[in-house]
């Protein structure tokens, strides 16, 4: 790949929070534009004629009426849990008991890991996601499998080794110390290195005594620089079994605030039912939440209100998830729609401008990655995705009505997929690019230059 060319198409940046400001008011839209790409990096985003007449020699790949943008930061996803998607008829407890937890017994074997690991990023950049926050299994090599993986590819990529000592089956748990000592290991291996995050990921409170809670407050206060993540709040069985299990903490949320797991930089996956003072204290601290749309209604855990938690003049931040496997699509198109219609039960509409920006700006902002990746902008990671807006004939004869860029953007989000996906860029390097199929015609670009 040279080192210095443009991508030309439609261009879509977010200049400012949509949730704070009228959502048109937030995005910069060009019909026509380019973005510079130098050394992995967007050098400027500009409108093609601009671009073109300053660098007459500079190679354009030019997509024609497709649509640039950031690549997706999908904020919580379980690569382990790759060949279980779609597993049927359980809730959450009895889903990780019959499905989950012994497929994850395999990440025992580095092989498997490693092809699991080969299988989920393909997943991932066919669906325009160019980086994630991941669990891992409790095994160490089911995290060498992915951090290699991902630094062979050149992503930018978020994971953890889950951390569980008690309710799980003997070969899916450490202890305090192993737990601890194994995790210390991983961050000084891999955390930092390259474009890689280490995320101190204990499962949830359920799956942890109390003494490897604390030495994972421990281990994530010693190592501030990486993410924690973990679950909450998920479903009601879930919160009263946390209740039984800890009988002295005020609530869910307690059992991590009071061993330090609690801040910027920590992802609450789910948080659906929470307290008000739960509320209160994610507000207070600066802790972020992913909502995982595909996962709450295919397990049916519940609703999850966006609009209250975003309410206020100080949001919690949001991101989004896929929560593959119990998340029944790698597509953050397919986790937006979702999203929209979790929103509509709940009697809010979720305006496409401000989805588009909860599956970028805004994990990436949970992530702490908000100056590196997640938006259109000169000096960001050259992670991008190109939409195809007419992927399906279906797409395509509503697009032909489509009557503004929002417009657009919601018929992606409630049609889209895998086939909307045209190209992804990562640090500046085609990663994937769909091939021509049936009903799939749109997907040539034209290199001139
Ligand atoms: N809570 C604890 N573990 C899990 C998991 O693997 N998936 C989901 N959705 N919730 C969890
Ligand atoms: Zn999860």
């Amino acid at each position: 790949m040279t080192q210095r060319f443009a991508i030309r198409g439609q261009t879509l940046a977010f200049k400012a929070d949509p949730f704070e400001v009228a959502p048109e008011d937030a995005i910069s839209f060009d019909s026509d534009g380019c973005v510079v790409v130098a050394a992995g990096r967007i050098e400027a985003v500009a409108p093609a004629h601009e671009v073109i007449a300053r660098n007459p020699s500079l190679p354009v790949i030019h997509y024609a009426d497709h649509l640039i943008m950031a690549g997706f930061v999908d904020a919580h996803i379980h690569y382990p849990q790759t060949g279980i998607i779609a597993s049927y008829g359980t809730q959450l407890l009895e889903w990780l008991e019959t499905y989950t937890f012994p497929e994850e017994l395999k990440f025992a074997d580095p092989a498997y890991a490693d092809q699991i690991a080969e299988l989920f990023l393909n997943e991932l950049l066919r669906n325009g996601t160019t980086t994630a926050s991941v669990y891992c299994t409790v095994h160490p090599q089911s995290v060498e499998a992915i951090f290699m993986a991902s630094k062979k590819r050149g992503l930018r990529m978020a994971a953890g080794k889950s951390m569980m000592d008690r309710n799980a089956p003997p070969g899916l748990r450490d202890t305090a110390q192993s737990g601890y000592d194994e995790s210390e290991a991983l961050i000084h291996r891999w955390h930092g290195r390259d474009r890689l995050t280490y995320v101190v990921t204990p499962r949830f409170s359920a799956t942890s005594s109390d003494a490897q809670m604390t030495a994972m407050g421990a281990l994530w206060r010693a190592n501030p620089t990486t993410l924690m993540q973990t679950h909450i709040a998920e479903t009601q069985a879930e919160i009263a079994w946390i209740r039984h299990l800890f009988p002295t903490a005020r609530d869910y949320l307690d059992t991590y605030e009071r061993v330090g797991l609690i801040g910027p930089g920590a992802n609450f996956g789910h948080a659906i039912h929470l307290e008000p003072r739960e509320v209160d204290r994610l507000r207070a601290t600066g802790s972020g939440i992913s909502h995982c749309p595909t996962s709450n209604v295919f397990m049916g855990s519940g609703l999850f209100d966006l609009e209250a938690l975003r309410q206020g003049t100080q949001p919690i931040p949001v991101g989004l998830g896929t929560d593959v496997g119990g998340g029944s699509s790698f597509s953050m198109l397919a986790t937006l729609r979702a999203a929209y219609e979790i929103a509509q039960l709940r009697g809010n509409s979720l305006h496409p401008i401000r989805a588009f920006w909860l599956a970028t700006v805004g994990s990436a902002r949970l992530m702490r990655l908000e100056k590196l990746i997640g938006n259109l902008a000169p000096g960001h990671d050259a992670d991008l995705v190109v939409l195809d807006l007419k992927s399906t004939p279906v797409i395509a004869q509503r697009m032909a009505r489509a009557t503004s860029i929002s417009d657009a953007l919601f018929v992606q989000m409630i049609l889209g997929d895998d086939r909307a996906i045209a190209a992804t860029y990562a640090n500046g390097q085609l990663v994937h690019r769909r091939s021509a199929g049936p009903g799939l015609v749109h997907g040539s670009p034209s290199v001139a230059g």
